[in-house]
């Protein structure tokens, strides 16, 4: 038989930088039982990261003060605590549905913001190809955004769940 095809898993994390790996590391052990290509595994792993990133950086201001590659972090200024992240998973009929908010400050227009090479932070050295790498690196990209009251992305993509191991045995 080959790997579980429903399964469902929500995760609620800090909104701060470090936590970009959780959820790479979660995402990737949530479908591993699906026995997903390398490739799959890498493009699931890069598109949550990218919306979980936005989260932080764009959401909420990412408090721990992320100054840029190669920079020193900052502390975060007095009485500042993180945000939430919530990362819900869902496996359905072998599709992995993923959903990513933050009650962060929202985007006003979503439409320009899912632009390649749109960045509202140029001075981040973000380069606006987040969206860009979500939509190529998954099959499904949906965005809801309101701003002053957060972000919504739903991704999904259908695995191919190669039963390689089990004939294996
Ligand atoms: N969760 C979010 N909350 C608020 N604004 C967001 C959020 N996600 C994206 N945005 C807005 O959409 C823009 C485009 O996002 P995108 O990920 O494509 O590029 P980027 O984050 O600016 O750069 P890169 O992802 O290449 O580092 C951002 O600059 C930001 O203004
Ligand atoms: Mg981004």
């Amino acid at each position: 038989m080959s790997g579980k095809m429903e399964n469902e898993m929500e995760l609620m994390f800090d909104a701060v930088s470090y936590n970009e790996g959780l959820a790479r590391v979660a995402v990737a052990a949530f479908v591993s039982n699906l026995n997903p290509t390398l490739e799959e595994l890498a493009d699931v792993k890069t598109a949550v990261s990218e919306a979980v990133t936005n989260a932080i950086i764009h959401g909420y201001g990412n408090v721990e003060g992320y100054a840029g590659k190669g920079r020193p972090v900052q502390q975060p200024a007095d009485g500042k605590k993180p945000g939430k992240v919530r990362m819900l998973c869902k496996l359905e009929r072998g599709v992995l549905k993923v959903l990513i908010e933050d009650r962060g400050k929202g985007i006003v227009n979503v439409g320009k913001a899912m632009e390649p090479l749109f960045t509202t932070r140029p001075d981040l050295e973000r380069s606006g190809m987040g969206f860009a790498f979500m939509e190529a690196f998954m099959d499904d990209l949906q965005v809801e955004s309101a701003p002053g009251v957060g972000t919504i992305v739903r991704m999904q993509k259908k695995m191919t769940n190669d039963p390689w191991i089990e004939d294996a045995r």
